[in-house]
């Protein structure tokens, strides 16, 4: 790493000291010394590293290896999904399942990297808003990091979300609002509190850690990109970090200029960045009443949301929504097909593909990565809709399964 810099005014800020968004309100993207990186740093390298998305350290903010706070996460397996595939009419179909990963999401590879740099700045408290995962996989990471760690989330968000947090031993505050309710409270409590805010965007290494997902794909597909990427946009800073991913492989020499198509996934009780894409706006506008199973989408005005919507368009992709009966449906669907429970953001990227081959924006033969970025077990209520259990009473739900009556 040699420095960060504001992605809207280009200003540099120095390694090594916290930061949090530059003062013209851009987020700060790390950048590296990619010719050096290139002359000491080789793809055969890679392979000797450590079977976690730590590998790719030389690419990493993290300067002291003995700050790194890893659980395991990344080296996802990308799974091919050849049932599926025929349904729909994907001939050359692949998951890469993050629901794999520690606290069942994406998240943790991007918190991983956040709390391994609290480490290495000296942070002790952190506060974040989250839609769900984030808080999961914060709470976790900052246990193991021993970092005191405050959670702002929707009080409706998933039982798991909520009982992970808990038992990591979080401070957790439900929220009756979005994260972007969650934002507000933490922005104005933060300086008192003397908490670092870890806001996607706001915090400048989660992204880093989410980037890995990029450079895992071409590792695992033998440093050739796919057709097509399929994400499901929340905040977008997977897409966002995937797409810096490439441009950083592209430098050091480990792939070509070729690009997937990027497609943004929403849903449609909440599409900001759909909606933005169709009317060939920058920016998107905050999406009111936003509604979703699909919690992590449930973000209705993303920080980053110019990054995204540059991507798609850079990379002739697209944007699309999916309804939430539609995306349950094809959960289940996949679960029954391919024996993989995916999270309902995993599963709108299915519905959404299975639209833009029937638009013909997309052809059967296309080489298509769909981003599961959770685990279908985190959403039992959300599928659980679908397989009603009745019990007669409180105690039919406490007792009786496991406990002997
Ligand atoms: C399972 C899941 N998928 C996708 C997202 C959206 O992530 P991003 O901010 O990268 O768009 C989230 C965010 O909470 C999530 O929890
Ligand atoms: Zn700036």
């Amino acid at each position: 790493m040699t420095n960060l810099e504001c992605s809207l005014c280009k200003t540099e800020y120095a390694a090594g000291a916290i930061h949090n968004l530059c003062t013209c309100g851009g987020p700060l993207l790390v950048r590296y010394d990619l010719a050096r990186a290139k002359a000491n740093w080789s793809r055969d390298d890679v392979k000797r590293g450590p079977n976690t998305m730590w590998r790719y350290a030389p690419m990493l903010p993290v300067q002291a290896h003995e700050n790194i706070v890893s659980l395991g996460e990344g080296m996802t397996p990308l799974l091919p999904a050849p049932r599926a595939g025929k349904r729909i009419g994907a001939n050359n179909l692949w998951i890469k399942d993050e629901g794999l990963n520690p606290t069942a999401s994406f998240k943790a590879r991007g918190l991983s990297c956040a709390l391994s740099m609290c480490v290495e700045l000296g942070i002790r408290k952190i506060a974040i808003p989250s839609a769900g995962n984030a808080a999961s996989a914060s709470a976790a990471y900052a246990a193991a990091a021993g970092v005191e760690c405050h959670i702002f989330m929707p009080k409706d968000v998933p039982q798991a979300n909520f009982i992970e947090c808990k038992a990591y031993g979080a401070h957790v505050t439900l929220v009756n609002g979005l994260i972007s309710d969650c934002g507000k409270i933490v922005a104005s409590r933060k300086e008192a509190e003397g908490w670092f805010e870890v806001s996607t965007l706001k915090e400048p290494y989660r992204i880093e850690g989410k980037k890995t997902m990029g450079y895992e794909l071409a590792e695992q597909l033998n440093w050739e990109l796919p057709d097509v990427i399929f994400y499901p946009t929340g905040g977008g800073v997977g897409l966002i970090g995937m797409w810096k991913a490439f441009a950083e492989m592209e430098a050091l020499g480990w792939i070509g200029p070729k690009r997937p198509k990027m497609i943004a996934v929403q849903v449609e009780g909440c599409q900001p960045v759909v909606r933005a894409y169709q009317q060939g706006a920058q920016r998107s506008e905050f999406w009111n009443n936003a509604s979703t199973v699909a919690s992590g989408l449930r973000v209705p005005k993303p920080l980053g949301d110019f990054l995204v919507l540059e991507a798609v368009r850079q990379s002739g992709g697209t944007a699309i929504a999916v309804s939430d009966e539609e995306l349950i449906d094809a959960g289940i669907q996949l679960a029954a097909d391919e024996g993989m429970f995916v999270a309902p953001e995993g599963s709108a990227c299915i519905s959404a593909l299975e639209k833009l081959l029937q638009s013909g924006f997309l052809r059967p033969d296309e080489k298509i990565v769909i981003y599961n970025t959770g685990a279908g077990l985190k959403y039992l209520e959300a599928y659980a809709t679908r397989f009603p259990r009745t019990s007669s009473s409180e105690q039919d739900k406490l007792g009786g399964l496991i406990t002997p009556r």
